[in-house]
């Protein structure tokens, strides 16, 4: 990157995320090329959004032929492309349930909207006792008032308080359940949770809170913002844990980088969204809808998702084979090392994309479309890189 390209960026940008000193101008598949021409290995995938990896062709020519003939109307008009998609993410979540779907544009607005929903639907229900907001330690649900107020992080926190009133985050896991009480409209979770390392949570764990919470009439939200559209080797996280939530979250990998989001509610659950409840301008465009549509009729495919499973047993053969700590399913691993940003600028100089979740904890992303070539490639950087 130009020292004048640096310095500029200093002075126009917010300086809200941390130093960037690569500038990626190029993309093919797994493969990112910066401004210098430096190839990396990405596995960073732009934080769990690009499953099919980069300039797609499919992907290329769908947004193009939807960009020449139509790309947003507003929610004024009804869009083919959200009752299609709509069809699809529904069959996906349950076959015995109904479930409905809303569009909007990104993680923290379908949380947002989520959390919404289930306030809005214990107070037509005649409960308007039950407005507690759930959530789980370590969770991360994005930046917005409402879906920071269920993300404990408290450095996130920091000069943003009073966060929404009602919302509370137990202090340990093992507490969670004993909070589920008659005030509570609903608790949120992710699976796996993604921004804390990826660590998974028990399947004990989440089928006695699901159990909790259906028992006091409190809903299930699940955030499948970084674990769905087949990150997991399953199109949702939640499947491999047989419960049956009564919200579901999805953004990141639904527009493979064209910002895009669902929120999935039993049908019962979602009428509570009655007409002017809520909105968005932008949410389920034609464009967002054409890709997305293309996306998970890729990712759906059986073959795809035993692709991703398969590929994913490699890359944590090579994972354990190297660190301590790791976790994850699918195309989703956390692991240890002793200073995470020290490995991942290391890593970077390799050739080498990660993303950092603590400062001893990496994260790997990749493309979902990823092969054993793609593996035995990330094993020999970390053969260059080692562990430390
Ligand atoms: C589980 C989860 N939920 C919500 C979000 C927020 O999504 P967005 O950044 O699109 O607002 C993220 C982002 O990392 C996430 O991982």
């Amino acid at each position: 990157m130009s020292t004048t390209t640096k310095t500029l960026a200093d002075d126009v940008l917010f300086q809200n995320y941390g130093k960037r000193n690569i500038s990626i101008v190029r993309g093919d598949g797994a493969f990112l090329y910066d401004d210098e021409g430096k190839e990396y290995l990405d596995f960073t995938a732009g934080i769990a959004v690009c499953n099919l990896g980069h300039a797609h062709p499919g992907v290329a020519a769908v947004i193009s032929e939807q960009a020449r003939t139509l790309i947003h109307t507003s929610n004024l008009f009804l869009v083919q492309g959200q009752v299609d998609l709509a069809r699809k993410l529904t069959q996906l979540v349950s076959k015995s349930v109904p479930y409905r779907t809303m569009f909007v544009n990104s993680g923290t607005e379908a949380n947002e909207g989520a959390l919404k929903l289930a306030r809005r639907y214990q107070y037509l229900q005649g409960h308007g006792d039950k407005t507690k907001i759930l959530s789980l330690p370590h969770g991360f649900h994005g930046r917005t008032f409402g879906s920071l107020s269920v993300t404990p992080k408290a450095a996130y926190h920091e000069g943003f308080t009073p966060l929404v009133p009602g919302f509370e985050t137990p202090a340990a896991l093992d507490d969670v359940i004993d909070h589920v009480d008659d005030t509570v409209a609903a608790c949120i979770v992710e699976v796996i949770q993604g921004e804390a390392g990826v660590r998974p949570l028990a399947a004990d764990f989440v089928r006695a809170l699901a159990a909790k919470l259906k028992e006091k009439g409190a809903l299930l939200i699940v955030d499948e913002v970084q674990t769905g559209v087949g990150r997991t080797g399953t199109f949702f996280g939640f499947e491999a844990y047989g419960i049956e939530p009564d919200i579901v979250t999805l953004a990141k990998g639904l527009g493979n980088g064209v910002p895009t989001g669902a929120i999935l509610a039993k049908s019962s659950v979602a009428e509570a969204f009655t007409p002017g409840a809520h909105g968005t301008t932008f949410g389920g465009n034609p464009l967002a809808m054409a890709v997305a549509n293309y996306v998970v009729d890729c990712v759906s495919q059986p073959d795809f998702l035993k692709h991703v499973q398969t590929v994913g047993q490699a890359l944590q053969s090579v994972l354990t084979a190297h660190f301590d700590h790791v976790d994850g399913r699918g195309l989703m691993w956390g692991f240890d090392v002793p200073d995470a940003n020290v490995w991942a600028a290391k890593a970077a100089d390799a050739g080498l994309l990660v993303t950092k979740c603590s400062n001893q904890r990496i994260r790997i992303l990749p493309p979902l479309i990823i092969d054993e070539h793609h593996v035995e490639r990330f094993a020999d950087i970390l053969t260059s890189v080692g562990t430390v």
